[in-house]
C-alpha cells in the first residue's frame, strides 16, 4: 500500500473512532478494508483511496472506521473482573445504596454483547437480592453490527465454550439448531446502543460501575487522558473503574487511584475512605 493511502486511511480512523494504527499495522488496513472496496466494486485498496479523495462520502468513512474495530470478547474475559464484581461490587451496592435501590451499569465496548451478558447472569445468580431494585446495565459500541448482534444474544457454539460455564449455558439459554440464544429474562436486563467513545454521550447520566475493558489500548495517551476524565465524570463518587487486563491509569491520569488489592478496579480520586470495602 502506498504510504499516502495508509495515511489517508489511518487519519479518516483516527479522527473518528480514536483507533490509532501505525505502520506496522499496513497489512491489518488492508485485510480489513478489502471488503469494504469490494463491497463498493473497486479493485483495490488504491482505487478506494481514490474514491474517498474524491467524494468523502459518509458512508464510506463510517465503514472504513467499522472495518478497522477489534471486536474480540467472550463471556466472563478474564474472569477475575467477574469475581471481583460479584464479591466486591455486588455486596458493597447492595450495603450503599439499599435505600434507594437502584444499580446502573455500563459496559462502554460491549463489541457481540458478552460483557454485559455476563454481568446479567452474575445478577441474577444473586437470586432475590436485588427483587424491587432498578438494575440498569447499558451496552454501546461504536460498531452498529456488534450492536445488532448483541441485542440478537444469539452466539454459536465457539462462542458458547469461550468463558461460560456449562451451568449457566444450560440455564439461561435456548438451542436453536447450533446457535444458542439468551433467554428474554437475561436479554432485557441489558439494553444496548451505538455510541462512540470520542463523541457527545448525551445524558447518559451517573454510573455505580464502568465497564471499559480492551479498548484503551487502540487509543493514543491523549485519548485515554481525555476519556479517563469524562468516566470520571460519569460515575458516582464511590462509583468504580474496570479497565483490561494490559490497561492502567497510570500515567495517563489523576482523575483516579486504584483500589488497593484489586488489580483493574479504579475509582475516582474523590472517592470516600473505604468505598468499595465497606462490605
Ligand atoms: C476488543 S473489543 C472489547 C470488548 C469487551 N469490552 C471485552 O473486553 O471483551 C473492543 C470494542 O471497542 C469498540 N470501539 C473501538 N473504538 C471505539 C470508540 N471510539 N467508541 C466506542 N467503541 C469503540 C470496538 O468496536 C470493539 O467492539
Amino acid at each position: 500500500m502506498k504510504k499516502e493511502d495508509f495515511d489517508l486511511f489511518a487519519d479518516i480512523v483516527k479522527k473518528r473512532s480514536g483507533i490509532a494504527l501505525t505502520p506496522e499495522k499496513a497489512y491489518l488496513l488492508e485485510s480489513r478494508l478489502m471488503p469494504v472496496a469490494r463491497k463498493l466494486n473497486l479493485k483495490d485498496l488504491e482505487e478506494l483511496a481514490h474514491m474517498v479523495r474524491d467524494k468523502r462520502d459518509e458512508k464510506t468513512l463510517e465503514s472504513i472506521t467499522q472495518a478497522m474495530t477489534t471486536n474480540e470478547t467472550f463471556f466472563f474475559r478474564d474472569q477475575k473482573p467477574f469475581d471481583q464484581f460479584r464479591t466486591v461490587v455486588l455486596p458493597y451496592i447492595l450495603k450503599t445504596r439499599a435505600t434507594q435501590k437502584t444499580f446502573r451499569i455500563w459496559s462502554a465496548a460491549a463489541s457481540s454483547g458478552q460483557e454485559a451478558y455476563s454481568l446479567a447472569m452474575l445478577l441474577l445468580e444473586e437470586g432475590a437480592k436485588f427483587t424491587g431494585w432498578k438494575v440498569e446495565i447499558l451496552g454501546t459500541d461504536l460498531s452498529t453490527d456488534m450492536v445488532e448482534r448483541a441485542r440478537l444474544g444469539i452466539y454459536n457454539q465457539f462462542e458458547v465454550q469461550r468463558g461460560l460455564p456449562i451451568t449457566m449455558l444450560v440455564k439461561y439459554f435456548q438451542q436453536n439448531g447450533d446457535k444458542w440464544q439468551l433467554h428474554e429474562k437475561v436479554r432485557s436486563m441489558v439494553q444496548y446502543k451505538p455510541l462512540n467513545l470520542l463523541q457527545d454521550w448525551g445524558g447518559l447520566g451517573k454510573f455505580d460501575v464502568i465497564f471499559c475493558r480492551n479498548v484503551l489500548i487502540y487509543f493514543d495517551m491523549p485519548t485515554k487522558t481525555k476519556l479517563f476524565e469524562r468516566f470520571a465524570g460519569a460515575l458516582h463518587p464511590d462509583g468504580g473503574l474496570f479497565l483490561g487486563g494490559a490497561e492502567t491509569v497510570l500515567g495517563a491520569t489523576d482523575c483516579f487511584k486504584g483500589l488497593e488489592g484489586h488489580h483493574g478496579i479504579y475509582l475516582p480520586i474523590a472517592c470516600p475512605a473505604g468505598a468499595w470495602k465497606a462490605a
